[in-house]
């Protein structure tokens, strides 16, 4: 059975990971990995493939940035003549990136099974651009796996055929607990100059966030403040940067010595710098996850979340974009002492690869969609 899979941005790689992983180990499966190359710099690509033991991709298309028509278009050319070349079985995607669109898109014209993993979350906000793409990921894909109990409920809601959806836990903290030990044994803080439970991490990226200027000064007045009671270690996203610069920040940022930016670090530094941290503020997806399954609180800075989980039973609270809702979210998070509050998610255990691969291997046989 080929598997061609997919990835394409940051996130994707520790999905995809522990699921090469697994794959490799069964003689009937042949993997192979495709890069569309929607992130490009060593630092959000390559410095991962490396951290985490990836083989190099068979493929990598260059994609590269530009609007979302412009970036899922070039995707969609690039993959199209590798699926017709490759005829593999099934293609495999990962989260709600651009790419995973577009392989998905791609390989449901061909006629090819798609394995969407990390199906059914739902924001319910379609301003965001992954929101779309998880939808129409899921409305095309012929296997569905589930991180969350919600996911179940949405894919239901939305009419998807029961055998369709698995519930197997979360490939994201299949990775975080292989790593979790070197990630610690690398002293980050030490290396930073801070003291482990003794500083917060901050990771701002999405549109909603940094594209728009009085928000991102908004965000930044916060952190300036809270940098006089705790160093904040930021390591900064390439469209942050820019934002952070035409927003005219530079001025608040270089006030405020206890905010310091990094570049955008690899896998091992940022999991080691968040699994010692006092509290983590973010608009990742991701990051909610990581830090429910490390027991280190996490300030959402945005209005809604497709992980309730982390919310009902992890250690993550939504705070918004509001300075003053943020303003009072930290202060509450400084006042209860961390004590590991919350629980790991139902199957976030470090085995979701396994038995999502062990599925693949039955519901392969079943062949290609369209005969
Ligand atoms: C993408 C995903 C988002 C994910 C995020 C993680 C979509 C719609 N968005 O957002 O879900 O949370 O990745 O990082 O797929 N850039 C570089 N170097 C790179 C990559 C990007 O400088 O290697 C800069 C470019 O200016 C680019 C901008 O970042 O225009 C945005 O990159 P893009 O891939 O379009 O989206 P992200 O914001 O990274």
């Amino acid at each position: 059975m080929k598997i061609l899979a997919v990835v394409g941005a940051r996130p994707n790689m520790m999905k995809m990971a522990p699921l090469l992983e697994e794959m490799r180990r069964y003689p009937d499966l042949e993997p192979v990995l495709v890069h569309t190359g929607q992130h490009y710099d060593r630092r959000m690509s390559q410095l991962f493939f490396e951290e985490l033991g990836m083989p190099e991709p068979a493929y990598n298309l260059g994609v590269g940035s530009g609007t979302h028509a412009v970036q899922t278009a070039q995707a969609m050319q690039a993959l199209e003549p590798v699926f017709i070349q490759e005829r593999p079985d099934l293609v495999l995607v990962v989260g709600d990136v651009n790419s995973t669109l577009a392989a998905s898109l791609v390989a449901a014209k061909l006629g090819i099974r798609v394995a969407h993993v990390e199906a059914g979350l739902r924001s319910f906000d379609r301003s965001m651009p992954e929101e779309i793409n998880r939808i129409v990921t899921d409305a095309i894909a012929d296997d569905l796996f589930v991180t969350e109990r919600s996911g179940l409920e949405n894919l239901r809601r939305e009419g998807v055929a029961e055998e369709k959806i698995h519930f197997v836990g979360n490939v994201m903290i299949d990775t975080l607990r292989r790593h979790t030990e070197r990630a610690l044994a690398l002293g980050m803080p030490a290396q930073l100059g801070v003291r482990p439970g003794e500083y917060a991490v901050v990771t701002l990226h999405r549109p909603a966030c940094v594209d728009v200027p009085e928000v991102l000064a908004g965000v930044v007045g916060v952190l300036a403040e809270l940098q006089r009671r705790l160093p904040i270690l930021f390591p900064v996203h390439p469209r942050t940067r820019a934002r952070l610069q035409e927003a005219g920040l530079a001025a608040t940022l270089a006030a405020a010595p206890g905010l310091r930016l990094l570049e955008p670090l690899g896998y091992l530094e940022f999991l080691g710098l968040m699994a010692d941290a006092r509290l983590v503020l973010t608009d990742s997806g991701g990051i909610q996850e990581e830090t429910t399954a490390l027991g280190v609180p996490c300030i959402t800075l945005r209005e809604n979340t497709e992980r309730p989980a982390t919310i009902d039973e992890g250690t993550n609270v939504l705070a918004g974009l509001d300075p003053a809702r943020i303003r009072t979210a930290v202060l509450a998070a400084l006042a209860n002492r961390h004590d590991g509050r919350g629980r790991v998610p139902e199957l976030w255990d470090g085995r979701a690869a396994e038995r999502i691969v062990a599925i693949l291997r039955r519901t392969g046989a079943s062949g290609p969609r369209h005969g």
